[in-house]
């Protein structure tokens, strides 16, 4: 057989299609972890770090991003990495392309978002690396500029289908909140409460400037939910405006704490596959460690918070993603065949804000009107 007679460069060599052989239908690649980063710092601190050794592989995949156009992966092809580019459209596509791509069977792999965050200063420090359950869209609302609102407004936004902010939408598009498998995330939490945590003496310096714990301690391990918007938001009025909505879409379940770009485009990409029978759901990790605040300091203004000061959250940000991140890809290779393979069986629902896949366990999310699969009322 052609395929045991060829092995490593020659193998890739024929799955990219560099050298002729016809009828050669190589294996597709099936990872157990593939690690989501979104830009060149989230990426460099993976690939850069020799020991994981993911430049062994490089597999060029078409529809993916044309800044990042390599996915990288170990010798072993048990660890890839791809890195979407920024932005939740960037994100989806870049994801669609992967899953669709017949150079990868994703059917087992475990998906680790690694990327920074901006934080809530009630839940976190810089530095801290937080593992979401919930995902939640933003600003996938109704929006009027602030001068233009009714006195009785206390933000501009306004869900969909209402008169005014805090009323539950009559009407969604569908990619509102994903929730996530809560057993692996306890398990992969208390895994990455091994790691060391890296900090650096100007995070320390400003983050001294926050009137209370946590936002003014050092750097940990927390659990708590993701925003998703497209708008780079600062302030304590935006933050509150979106808090706001996170409890009215989530039923009061879900409570905002990291803020990113990429995860809801990521996740609906994950979602489709996952309604294809491409992929499990129930594999899907989100980790965001915080590079800077939601909010500036007391006393400093909303935009000082943004546009003018470093919090110094951004190297140890980077730095954490990675001595996190190792730890959980050695226990999914290490516990591979005793606790990964056959999957970690969630106790909450898992899936989107539409019940796309039904599950043993109702959704806490979403109502009947919107649901694509009936619930049963008992
Ligand atoms: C993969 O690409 C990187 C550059 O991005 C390069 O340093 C590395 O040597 C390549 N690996 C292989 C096996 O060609
Ligand atoms: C993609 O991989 C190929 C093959 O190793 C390499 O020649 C190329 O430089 C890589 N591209 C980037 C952007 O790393
Ligand atoms: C705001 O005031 C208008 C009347 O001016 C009233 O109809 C509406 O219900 C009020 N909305 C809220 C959110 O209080
Ligand atoms: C958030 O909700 C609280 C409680 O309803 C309200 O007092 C506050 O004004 C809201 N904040 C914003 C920015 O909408
Ligand atoms: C969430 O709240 C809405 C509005 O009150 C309600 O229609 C829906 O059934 C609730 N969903 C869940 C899962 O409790």
């Amino acid at each position: 057989m052609l395929s045991t007679l060829v092995s490593g460069t020659l193998a890739l060599a024929l799955a990219r299609g560099s050298i002729a052989a016809p009828g050669y239908q190589p294996a597709p690649l099936s990872p157990k972890i593939l690690i989501i980063n979104a830009f060149e710092s989230e990426t460099d601190v993976f690939v850069s770090d020799s020991q994981l050794g993911l430049l062994a592989q490089n597999i060029t995949v078409p529809g993916i991003s044309p800044q990042y156009p390599n996915v990288s992966c170990t010798s072993s092809g048990e660890v890839c990495q791809v890195t979407t580019g920024e932005g939740g459209f960037q994100a989806a596509t870049t994801l669609a392309a992967l899953i669709y791509s017949a150079t990868f069977d994703l059917s087992n792999t475990y998906f680790m978002i690694a990327g920074i965050a901006g934080i809530n200063p009630d839940f976190g420090t810089t530095g801290s690396v937080a593992f979401n359950r919930y995902a939640i869209l933003l600003d996938s609302q109704y929006e009027f500029d602030y001068r233009q609102i009714p006195d009785n407004f206390s933000t501009g936004f306004v869900p969909f289908g209402t008169l005014a902010p805090g009323e539950y939408p009559s009407f969604i598009y569908g990619s509102d909140v994903f929730e996530l498998n809560d057993n692996l995330r306890t398990r992969v939490v208390s895994v990455a409460k091994t790691a060391e945590l890296v900090d650096d003496a100007s995070a320390q310096e400003y983050r001294s400037r926050y009137d209370s714990a946590p936002a003014n301690q050092s750097p940990s391990i927390i659990q708590c939910d993701g925003g998703t918007s497209n708008v780079w938001y600062s302030g304590s009025l935006m933050a509150d405006t979106f808090a706001n909505y996170t409890s009215v879409i989530t039923n009061g379940t879900a409570k905002l704490c990291t803020t990113a770009n990429e995860d809801i485009g990521t996740l609906q990409a994950l979602m489709r596959g996952a309604i294809a029978g491409l992929i499990d759901f129930r594999r899907v990790i989100v980790m965001r460690s915080a590079s800077n605040f939601d909010r500036p300091p007391p006393g400093m203004s909303a935009t000082y918070g943004l546009l003018s000061a470093d919090s110094g959250g951004f190297t140890p940000s980077i730095q954490n993603l990675l001595v996190t991140g190792t730890k959980i890809i050695d226990d999914i290779l290490q516990n591979w065949d005793k606790v990964y393979k056959f999957g970690i069986t969630p106790d909450n629902y898992v899936g989107d804000i539409l019940n796309s896949i039904p599950g043993p366990i109702k959704p806490d999310i979403g109502a009947p009107a919107f649901y694509v699969n009936p619930v049963s009322t008992d």
